[in-house]
């Protein structure tokens, strides 16, 4: 497949601190490495960082969406002052997949009660799948690893594509769906 021809992933980083230079983002390419991790050759990342404003983040979100079959975020789930990610996804997207933030905070609690603080959710926005995943750059790959199986057929279903991944759960229902027709 032409890996040009692929849209690029979008990873928005969800920061004052990051936005203004105070903080090295570690949470964004975070996320890009192990998004990487899942494909065979290079992957397109389109990256970007923002401060927690609605507005920005909002706008952000649907920008990437015009390119990108998938746009992770980073920061801004918890219930600081400061944190407005849900805030944002509520003004983005047309409809919600709870289940996601539901499967991160079940299979990290155990481990990190705090989990429970996030209000990381997903979303679409037109035909491109949103998910929020906590700040901390230990989340990510403890969120990663517990919702991968569901997004790149999630994405399908809603006529998107994120080439070959090296794990891409079966589609479930396929047999089922080919005795249907
Ligand atoms: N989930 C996992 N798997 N690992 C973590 O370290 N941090 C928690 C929680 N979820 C964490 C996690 C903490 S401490 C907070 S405050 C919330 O995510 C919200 O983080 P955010 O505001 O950076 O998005």
């Amino acid at each position: 497949m032409n890996r040009d021809k692929i849209a690029p992933i979008g990873v928005l980083t969800i920061s004052d601190r990051v936005s203004r230079g105070e903080y090295e983002d570690r949470g964004g390419p975070a996320v890009q490495q192990w998004l990487q991790s899942r494909f065979q050759g290079p992957r397109r990342f389109e990256l970007r960082s923002v401060p927690d404003e609605v507005e920005q983040v909002t706008e952000n979100l649907q920008q990437m969406a015009r390119i990108c079959a998938l746009v992770v975020t980073t920061g801004g789930t918890g219930i600081g002052p400061r944190d407005i990610t849900p805030e944002a996804m509520k003004e983005a997207c047309h409809a919600f997949l709870p289940g996601f933030g539901e499967k991160m905070r079940a299979s990290s609690w155990q481990t990190v009660p705090t989990a429970i603080l996030s209000r990381a959710t997903a979303g679409l926005v037109d035909r491109c799948l949103v998910i929020n995943l906590p700040g901390h750059p230990r989340a990510i790959g403890e969120c990663m690893d517990a919702i991968w199986p569901a997004i790149p057929h999630a994405i399908e279903i809603i006529g998107g594509s994120l080439g070959e991944t090296i794990d891409a759960a079966a589609d479930p229902h396929s047999s089922e769906d080919s005795n249907r027709r």
